[in-house]
Order: C-alpha cells, then structure tokens, then sequence
C-alpha cells in the first residue's frame, strides 16, 4: 500500500477531471512487464500516471476516468483473484479490492475489457490519452474506437477529440503536496546517509562495484526498493563519462570518485551526486576544481525561489564557472566572450537540472510561450553543476586532467525561498574531509 493516505489520490483524480470537461474521458493503462530474459522479467515499477492517479501496483490493469457519469465516476479494469496464480506470484487485489481498498466506483476483469470499454467511451466528445507512451495500447483504443464506429447508424457515437492527456496530468504532479513532500524528503534523507555510507567506507583498491553496493544495502535496508535510476559510481577519468554505470574498475589511490545515486521511495525519486577523494583528502588541483563547481552550486540553490524563472539557476552557475575557469587559467579571453561564445562547454556540457518526482527526470514543462517558467512553491528540482576535465584535454596543463565533479542537491521552492531535501549528504570540502578521517 502506498505511503499516501487514500484521499490524496481521490484529490488528484477529481483535480484531474475538474479540467477534463463533463464529455470527456481519461483512459490510462498500467505499466507493462518487461522481459530481461528468459523466463525472468525486470522488478515489475508501476507507470509513474497511473500510480499517481491510483496507488494501485499490479500489471494488467486499465483505468477510466468519467466525470459525470453516474453510476461512478472512476472505473478500473484489473487482473482477477486467481489461488492458483496467487500461489506463484502474489496477492491480487481483483476487482472487488479495488472498489474496497483503491476507491475505485466500478471495477471489472482486465479480460471483459473489449466488451466494456466501447460503451464507457461512447458519447464522450473527448478522449485524454498518453498517446505514443505505449504503440501496443493506442492500438487497442482505436479498436475500440472502430467498434463504436461500426455502430454509427443504430445511433453510437464516437468521440471527436483526441488529447494528450500529460499537458493536464504533468501539471498536476509538477507540484508536489504535504504529504508528497513527506516522502520526498524520507527518500532524499535515506539516500543522504548512502551517500555518508560510501564515504565512509571509501579506500584505495576497492572496486566502484563495493561502493555501489553499500549504496544498495543503505537503500534497500531503510525502505526503498530500487534505486530510483542506475547508480553512477565513477572513479578517477571514469568521472568524466557523464552516464558510467559499468562501476567496475578499482580505485586509485590520490583519485576521485564521483558517485550519482539515489533511492525510489513509494514511486519518489532522490538524485544526489557527491564527489569525494578516494583517500579522504582532495589534492590541491581537485580542491580547486571541487570548490569552484561547489560555489557555482551555491550560487544556484541562492537563485532558487517564487518568482525565479527556471533557468536563473543554469545562468548562475555559468557565471560563476566561467569566473573560476578563467583565474585557473583553463579559459582564455574575457568573460563576456567564454559566455557568448560557450567555451565553458568543453567542461560543463549539461544542464544544471530537472523537475525531480515520481520520474527521476520528472514531468512538467520548463518552457510556457517559449519563456521559461517561473518558479512556484511546491515545484522540486535538481541543482547539479560539474566540470569534467577529459583525460586527453590538450589545451590545459596536464595537472588538471582526468578530473571529473559533479554535486547534485534536490531542492523544493517554498513559499519564502528553498529547502534542500538532501542536505544530510556533506558537500564542503572540510566536511568530507573530516567525515572521511574519522
Ligand atoms: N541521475 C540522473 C541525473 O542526475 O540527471
Ligand atoms: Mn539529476
Ligand atoms: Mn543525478
């Protein structure tokens, strides 16, 4: 059962339907299983939509959202209660569950869908869908579709419109409540203390892997299933593959590591990045490139507040970078020039962050009328500068080579400013530092 109380998600699907229109429906399925090989299957995630709009966890589920209708407004089709398929591979809630237990107003079997579905559709002007997320499921719709349509002249009638149902839905979860938020900071805070795991654990001659795997322990022994993305544990040039995930090599003594993990709490994304020395203390080289990233870092976090629009963040760590780089001497020309002309690239080729929620990369737009947006309270985001020096970079001196540092904070727009939900994972140099000697 999820974390969040029941009315949440009645709250979410009436908020849903508010916008939809009285002549319109919302048809949205649950996840599929995907295959990693024979005979075994990935650990089954539900589809970050449905679960929103649910809590509901199985496969082979479909819900539609019908504002108006009167024998019930919310109706799901799921997997029935089956012992012998029980026995195999768990508890199915079944229809009469879903009534009693996930508020749904009608519920059916999954395999009466074709014949029930043509009639909740027909006579709604409007069909929301996610269309394109999945080609096998539109199919099927238009199935469905076509069997209102071969009923025209008794009088049926299909709808005129079709939406995409994410302008109305993505919206809704860009904005995270109380008890959303409660979550969010549980999973940030677990993932936090893996992140002081590693840490502490951290010396020459282990292998990415055993970091990796702490991680894992910290995560899954406080409550999070999965990590909410591949986890990222890169040491020395490895740091400078933006998406590593082999974690495979052993670390050097005198490198770097940079590791980017963080946990899924009840379907909740954490996404931090600490780089750390293997050893426990930074080189004067990597203290430069380390304090620089960490003081464009702050330099963001402080833009972060109503009113912002989206991208202050991005231009204040571009400021700040393109300073240092140049009194480092890894940038030549003036300021104005690095800026316009974006030599810094070579360094920092990414974005300083992402919506963060149920999607690690989470939904929601940053651009409205081609401006981007402005900052709300209850919007969650990542701050997450780096630079990344390539190995074989022949325009710098050889001393900063093969440095590669990112530290990534997930923080929420509040009313007066920010909070940073990950704040237990230490960042300054002296803080690392320390926790690393004891
Ligand atoms: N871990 C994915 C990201 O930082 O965007
Ligand atoms: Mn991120
Ligand atoms: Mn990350």
């Amino acid at each position: 059962m999820s974390l969040l109380p029941a009315a949440e998600f009645a709250r979410r699907r009436q908020a849903l339907m508010n916008m939809m229109g009285d002549d319109a429906i919302a048809i949205l399925p649950a996840a599929p299983h995907y295959k990693r090989n024979r005979d075994t299957e990935y650990r089954y995630r539900q589809d970050s939509d449905f679960y929103y709009l649910t809590g509901f966890p199985e496969p082979e589920a479909v819900i539609c959202l019908i504002p108006g209708r009167p024998q019930g407004e919310f109706v799901m089709f799921c997997r029935e209660r089956d012992r012998e398929m029980e026995i195999w591979n768990g508890y199915r809630a079944g229809p009469e569950g879903v009534v009693n237990d996930f508020g749904a107003d009608d519920a059916f079997p999954i395999t009466d869908i074709d014949d029930i579905i043509p009639g909740l559709i027909e006579g709604r002007e409007r069909v929301f869908v996610s269309m394109g997320a999945q080609p096998v499921f539109d199919q099927r719709l238009m199935g469905w579709v076509n069997t209102i349509r071969a009923k025209a002249r008794a009088g049926a009638h299909a709808p005129g419109e079709f939406m995409m149902l994410d302008h109305l839905l993505h919206d809704l979860r860009l904005f995270k409540s109380a008890d959303e938020l409660k979550i969010m900071r549980k999973a940030a805070t677990i993932s936090a203390r893996a992140h002081v795991r590693a840490m502490q654990l951290s010396r020459p001659g282990l292998y990415e892997y055993e970091l990796e795997a702490e991680i894992l322990h910290e995560f899954l022994r406080n409550g999070c299933p999965a990590p909410a993305y591949n986890s990222i544990v890169g040491s020395g040039a490895n740091a400078c593959i933006l998406h590593y995930v082999e974690n495979n090599k052993a670390m050097r003594d005198g490198d770097l590591v940079l590791i980017d993990a963080g946990g899924e709490l009840d379907h909740y994304a954490a996404d931090i990045t600490r780089t750390f020395p293997v050893n426990g203390k930074f080189s004067p080289e990597q203290k430069a490139i380390y304090q620089l990233v960490l003081d464009s870092q702050h330099a963001a976090i402080a833009t972060v507040k109503p009113g912002a629009h989206w991208n202050a963040p991005h231009e204040a760590v571009i400021d700040v970078l393109v300073e240092g780089l140049l009194k480092l001497g890894l940038l030549t020309g003036t300021k104005e020039e690095c800026i316009e002309q974006a030599s810094y690239r070579q360094f920092f080729m990414h974005r300083t962050g992402h919506w963060l929620g149920m999607d690690v990369h989470d939904v929601g737009d940053y651009k409205i009328d081609n401006n981007w947006r402005e900052l709300e309270p209850g919007m969650v985001m990542t701050v997450e500068p780096g630079l990344y020096i390539a190995p074989d970079c022949e325009s710098v001196d050889p001393k900063w080579r093969g440095i590669g540092v990112r530290i990534e904070d997930d923080v929420l727009v509040t009313k007066t400013g920010h909070e940073v939900l990950t704040h237990a994972a230490p960042k300054t140099v002296d803080d690392i530092e320390a926790l690393m000697a004891r």
